[in-house]
């Protein structure tokens, strides 16, 4: 009897000292990523679920899962979901649960990030205004008010988690979570209150029993059992801070994003793969791409201040989720080699050797046999020939072969199989819009409530409820100013912290200035055409998205904070700042809600003739039908100046094409260290003509279209484009490795294969050349080796279907026209 009780007793503790583990189902060690007791390399991606429709986040994971990930990752947004204290919001676009439901239907784990500070080029990092006017608040230190704002938001989303069963723990795709964003850098700045803070953050985040790891990104100092990791264009060299945590790497940067005023960014794919295998090759155990697919700042989300709507990001998938190709094809083929070679990267750390001056293998053996081999070559100009294990290997440039049995070539970084895909934007209706207008009223001084002898910062007025702001004030000028004689108008000099600003003189607009990302504020400087008596001077100041980054970024200011000075005066000068300055927060328009189906019936709108054309302050609003089909749309907004744009009442973002980007833009290579002012396209040209509109926001019929114009632009010139794939390449080495046919081990020749969209098929060939082809796709052209039956193939093979492969070998094209000289085969493919 007594012996039953005691091993029942026993079968209890052994019970109970088991559940622990049993619901800590994510874990880790040196290596790995352990879930549900399996030790995991894994691939993630971030999309970010309030940059696109949630109708597009199937479609999205769906192709990210298609693409060889095994996570995504995204960050919380606390001002999207908060706006103000205590009013949640989680509808829409803001749907976090649904987004995490997604995830997991397609099977696939999710990380966490929630911050609450995200960064991530989101307006003011992602904290709601209003926490900067709780009292006594500092933000991202040791700061009571701040720790109980943040403690309470985070456990909110923990809470509402966990009551979905969303974590791994429970059931859910949650595998990690993230507190804190890059803090770091930030505490060393700091000093002793950081590192207080740090230790805070850890232990509420600890303390709120997820049952799945946390991470710190950017934290060497992340205390236990916290894991740190690394974020950058590479991170190979990165090791966490303690012997049994795995190397993390959150944020392989993909691309960069656009500024306003900058040219749109690029990463070539073969350094990105490059980058990739670097890192697993010194036993990283999870990288995650930042973005897998960036999307769109609808709205005014965009941080910044000067971060475009787009924030497309050079990602796999582009702005409206398309496959950007070589890009997501090239990193699907690295995932699947590395995945073929997680047994053994999994067993332990590599085996270092040199295989020559710039030349390195790595190699991964576990006990049961597994050996995965990484040749690489970190010369940025040559070719290397390398021996390894009795075999030899020739390396191109900055570039790493991966070997997942040790012997054959599963995949070099540097020679894309895949194809490239090129995408052409096509006018949707020829004749456009016919517009109608609204002229926005000048506001000037009125000495009224708000009317102070002071220039008034302008977040504190607007708690950006809105972009505008209005600074008006009255001059009176003597009928015997000597300028009114002889011409020579005095000169207004405004300064503002920032970000844009039209001064208007009696109504007139008498110049724009602007700021830019790397020097927001601004200083305007004009003769101003003043009359004798009273004169209206009115100066709109625009904030473009409050800052996400950077020390203490919450106490940047932003509008005219002075001095304003009239000069050429009879008196010399005249310093406006202390006179009396009255304001007005937002426009007339915004208080109408003109953008809104109720709102611009309520006022009269010019039609026809009278319709303003080139002028400041005007709304413009159109209504138009939904295109038939599934393309991605997009608004072409190249003849406009700056201004905001929506849709049904959803506001699209801001529009600036008028802000041309400047820079250096040129030919890149993919060899060498890559920075985001590497590869750079659009210079002189607008930094965004394009704005994504999503299709499930248009209705069959009377979809209203409406326009802020600040600066004058020309609303005839608007027109409503489709994304598609204009035509396909294929630019491949006749030594492409290739994992198809891995199993059978029958390696056969490369292919190049070409696809269109669906609904489109091949019509022609544009270019095709076996041989020493020279240009990239949309631009190749013969060299001095050139198979004369090139085209042979391709016209065959592909000329009226939607997809077609051709076997890249000499006989296919008429026979070798070089022999003894390494060739590929490039070709486009026009999709129609
Ligand atoms: C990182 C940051 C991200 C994002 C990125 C640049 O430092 O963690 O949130 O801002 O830079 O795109």
């Amino acid at each position: 009897m007594d012996l039953q009780r005691s091993s029942i007793r026993f079968l209890l503790v052994f019970l109970f000292s088991w559940l622990p583990l049993a619901t800590c189902s994510v874990s880790y060690d040196h290596r790995a990523i352990i879930v549900n007791g399996q030790r995991r390399i894994l691939i993630s991606g971030s999309i970010h679920y309030p940059r696109s429709s949630p109708e597009m986040w199937p479609d999205l994971i769906q192709k990210a899962k298609d693409g060889g990930l095994d996570v995504i990752q995204t960050y919380v947004f606390w001002n999207g979901h908060e706006p103000s204290p205590g009013m949640y919001y989680f509808e829409g676009r803001y749907d976090l649960v649904r987004f995490i439901k997604l995830v997991k239907q397609a099977g696939l784990y999710a990380h966490l990030r929630i911050g609450p500070y995200v960064c991530a080029e989101w307006n003011f990092g992602g904290f709601p205004v209003w926490l900067k006017y709780i009292p006594g608040i500092s933000f991202r230190t040791n700061n009571a008010p701040f720790k109980a704002a943040m403690a309470g938001f985070t456990k909110k989303i923990v809470d509402m988690m966990k009551a979905e069963g969303l974590f791994e723990s429970q059931g859910g795709p949650i595998i990690l979570s993230q507190i804190e964003n890059e803090y770091g850098p930030m505490e060393y700045e700091i000093g002793a209150p950081g590192r207080a803070y740090t230790e805070w953050a850890a232990n509420m985040a600890v303390g709120l029993g997820t049952g799945v790891p946390w991470v710190m990104c950017k934290q060497d100092d992340a205390p236990d059992p916290i894991i740190n990791t690394c974020n950058g264009f590479y991170c190979d060299y990165f090791s966490p801070d303690k012997p049994y945590k795995p190397k993390m790497w959150t944020e392989a940067w993909t691309g960069w994003f656009t500024e306003f005023g900058g040219p749109v960014p690029h990463r070539p794919v073969e350094d990105l793969a490059f980058s990739v295998a670097r890192f697993i090759q010194k036993g990283g155990a999870f990288i995650n791409y930042y973005m897998y697919h960036g999307g769109t700042n609808f709205g005014r989300t965009a941080g910044g201040p000067f971060i475009a709507t787009s924030y497309d990001y050079d990602a796999p998938l582009d702005e409206y989720g398309l496959l950007r190709q070589p890009k997501w094809g090239h990193l699907k083929d690295l995932h699947r080699a590395i995945k073929m070679c997680e047994p053994a990267l999994v067993s332990g750390d590599p085996i270092v050797a040199s295989l020559g001056h710039y030349q390195q293998s790595h190699v991964f053996k576990s006990k049961s046999g597994a050996c995965a081999a990484f040749l690489a070559n970190y010369d940025s100009n040559s070719f290397a020939k390398v021996a390894f294990e009795g075999m030899h290997y020739n390396l191109p440039p900055w570039s790493i072969s991966i070997l997942p049995d040790c012997k054959n070539t599963g995949f070099n970084t540097a020679r894309v199989g895949v194809q490239t895909t090129r995408m052409i934007m096509t006018p949707v209706r020829s004749n456009g819009f016919s517009w109608v207008s609204y002229n926005e009223e000048t506001a000037s001084y009125n000495d009224d409530l708000t009317a102070l002898a002071r220039l008034l910062e302008q977040i504190n007025v607007t708690r950006d409820t809105t972009d505008y702001l209005w600074y008006m004030t009255d001059v009176t000028i003597d009928p015997n100013e000597e300028f009114l004689r002889n011409g020579k108008y005095p000169v207004l000099s405004v300064l503002s912290a920032g970000h844009a600003l039209h001064v208007f003189i009696n109504s007139q607009l008498s110049g724009t200035v602007y700021g830019s990302l790397e020097n927001p504020k601004l200083t305007f400087t004009g003769n101003v055409n003043l009359r004798a008596g009273r004169n209206k001077i009115s100066l709109l100041s625009i904030a473009v998205g409050l800052p996400n980054v950077g020390p203490h970024f919450e106490t940047w200011n932003a509008g005219v904070l002075g001095p304003v000075m009239l000069n050429g005066l009879n008196e010399g000068r005249r310093d406006l700042s202390w006179q009396r300055w009255s304001y007005k927060i937002g426009l007339k328009g915004e208080a109408l809600r003109l953008h809104s189906l109720s709102g611009s019936s309520s006022v009269e709108w010019f039609e026809g003739s009278l319709v303003a054309q080139k002028q400041p302050l005007t709304w413009y609003k159109t209504t138009f039908n939904r295109p038939d089909g599934e393309d991605a749309l997009a608004l072409d907004m190249g003849s406009m100046g700056k201004g905001q744009v929506w849709i049904n009442d959803q506001s699209i973002g801001r529009y600036w094409p008028a802000y041309k980007a400047y820079g250096s833009c040129g030919d890149c290579s993919y060899r060498g260290t890559f920075n985001e002012k590497k590869c750079q396209t659009n210079c002189g040209e607008s930094s965004q003509r394009w704005y994504h509109v999503p299709r499930s926001w248009l209705k069959p019929t009377g979809n209203l279209l409406v326009v802020f114009e600040e600066l004058g632009g020309n609303p005839t010139g608007i027109s409503l484009v489709r994304r598609t794939v204009g035509s396909v390449c294929a630019d491949v080495s006749e030594w492409q490795p290739t994992l198809e046919n891995w199993q059978t081990k029958t390696y056969g020749r490369p292919k190049a294969h070409l696809s269109c969209a669906t609904g489109q098929k091949i019509s022609s060939i544009k270019f095709a050349s076996f041989g020493t082809p020279q240009g990239v796709c949309g631009n190749f052209w013969e060299g001095s080796c050139h198979a004369h039956k090139s085209y042979d193939a391709f016209e065959k093979n592909c000329i009226g279907q939607q997809w077609c492969s051709v076997t890249i070998a000499p006989e296919v094209f008429g026979g070798d026209p070089c022999p003894n000289i390494m060739k590929k085969l490039s070709v486009e493919a026009i999709c129609s």
